[in-house]
């Protein structure tokens, strides 16, 4: 106990030493779960920086965040990612006035201006509210509505727009809202455009911060693994992997057979409507690196990929693009594209809205053991920035290094021997324009 009290640096009294014990416990069962999964390097170093970058938050030591007073925003609109995006600046909004989050509403369906058709859903219809505030804890905070003991005191803040409402103003805002009169209000309700137009005030690793304590309910987390676990399925039948499909079934000590195969993902955006708007930003911002062609992008995943053949690429692209054979043609020998179609997962996607098919793909992904995909895509940007916090969480140190696992490309940038260039998010960056906006400035 005396150690863990000089870790944290305070004197503890007996009932904080009690739950101490508790956390700390369930972490290190945590961390020992974790750890016995394949593709987790050693133990001791990652675990002391998990439990290093949870404990704080775990035992609410960064508790001025108040549970009693709240702030409601705007329903959440959009793409994933944009939706993403909006719910973690909500949450640093709130942070900020050390309010709670009243849970928001996110929008199931994907409709940019038919508002009546947003088909509103709850956050925890998709994301685990529970878990959210535990491994949050302490930095932002969910609250339920029934928390809230007076609903007719509510205050309402209209968020200004058009070009006079600088970052200045907002900020200023922010800041007189929470004080005096207006802070003694139980819930602030923002109204006007939603969170993810909202200026922007936080640095990219709170953001990532936020995303990390995102965690799919476990109804679309099995979705997900099914979708995965076909992926690696299939990689045991194609090409010269016919061994490991015999071995299959047999009993046997070899570990290696329990290693998963490992798989591509490649986040590939040529639908039309994309091409349009990619063309425009290249003249636009002068440049050739933002669009590329279906040869060019198989190709550069063909030189990433190298020796490490046969292997399944499997392609996330846009429903309307399932029915284009082109995109499953000319691709080198022994790289095996699949889409959900060929994968024969449709069936699992087409059960849900298009917000949980896209959180689905997302996450199928970010799991990948080789990710390539746009540094001007948002849903890439995303993927790319916590595949980075993973490294971070996990304790890789050279994340550059050309042996480094894990690794993500933008395949719209030229790398080494014309392979997609190599891509982990700067967590030093001071604000997430660089994700939400598109990037050149992707390298290590
Ligand atoms: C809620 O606030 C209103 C206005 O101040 C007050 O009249 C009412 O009694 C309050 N209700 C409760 C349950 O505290
Ligand atoms: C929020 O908490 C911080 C740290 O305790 C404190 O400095 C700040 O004044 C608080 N702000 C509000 C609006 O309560
Ligand atoms: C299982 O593997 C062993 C060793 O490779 C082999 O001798 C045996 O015949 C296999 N059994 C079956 C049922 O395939
Ligand atoms: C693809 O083609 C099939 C058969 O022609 C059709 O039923 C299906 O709706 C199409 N899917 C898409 C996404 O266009
Ligand atoms: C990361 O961002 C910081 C802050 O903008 C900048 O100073 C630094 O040079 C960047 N690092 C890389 C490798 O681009």
């Amino acid at each position: 106990m005396e150690v863990l009290s000089k870790l944290l640096g305070g004197t503890l009294n007996s009932i904080t030493c009690k739950c101490m014990v508790l956390f700390v416990t369930i972490l290190l069962l945590r961390v020992l779960l974790l750890s016995s999964f394949p593709g987790f390097d050693g133990i001791e170093w990652n675990n002391l920086v998990y439990i290093q970058n949870h404990l704080p938050a775990l035992l609410g030591s960064d508790s001025r965040i108040r549970p009693d007073k709240f702030l409601e925003v705007p329903q959440i609109v959009w793409g994933l990612n944009n939706q993403k995006i909006a719910f973690a600046r909500a949450c640093l909004t709130a942070r900020m006035m050390n309010r709670t989050l009243l849970i928001p509403s996110l929008s199931a369906s994907l409709f940019y201006k038919e508002i009546d058709l947003l088909q509103p859903i709850s956050f925890d219809k998709v994301f685990k509210f529970d878990e959210f505030n535990t491994l949050c804890g302490g930095f932002v905070r969910l609250g339920r509505y029934a928390d809230v003991l007076n609903r007719t005191q509510v205050l309402e803040m209209e968020k200004g727009s058009g070009r006079r409402w600088t970052m200045e103003r907002d900020l200023a805002q922010l800041r007189e809202y929470s004080k005096g009169s207006f802070d003694d209000h139980e819930v602030i309700r923002i109204v006007g455009k939603n969170p993810f137009l909202w200026h922007d005030h936080w640095p990219v690793k709170d953001y990532a911060k936020v995303f990390e304590c995102l965690e799919l309910i476990d109804e679309i987390a099995e979705e997900v693994d099914r979708v995965v676990s076909r992926i690696r399925e299939v990689g045991k039948n194609v090409g010269g992997n016919t061994e490991s499909l015999e071995l299959k079934n047999n009993i046997t000590s070899d570990k290696s057979l329990f290693q998963p195969l490992p798989y591509v993902a490649v986040h590939m955006r040529i639908e039309i409507d994309w091409m349009i708007h990619c063309k425009k930003l290249e003249q636009r911002l002068n440049t050739n690196q933002i669009c590329s062609s279906k040869k060019e992008i198989k190709e550069r995943v063909r030189n990433v990929v190298g020796q490490k053949t046969p292997i399944v690429v499997y392609l996330a692209v846009a429903d309307k693009l399932l029915n284009d054979s082109s995109i499953m043609e000319d691709w080198e020998e022994g790289l095996h594209p699949f889409e959900k179609k060929k994968l024969g997962v449709t069936g699992i996607y087409n059960k849900y809205p298009y917000l949980i098919q896209s959180a689905i793909d997302y996450e199928v992904c970010s799991r990948a053991d080789i990710f390539v995909g746009n540094s001007f895509s948002t849903f890439s940007s995303l993927i790319v920035l916590e595949r980075t916090q993973n490294l971070i969480r996990k304790g890789v140190s050279n994340m550059c290094g050309t042996d480094a696992r894990w690794p993500s490309y933008a395949y719209n940038i030229a790398g080494e021997s014309n392979g997609p260039m190599r891509w982990i998010t700067n967590m030093s960056e001071s604000s997430l324009k660089s994700i939400s906006y598109g990037t050149t400035h992707i390298s290590c």
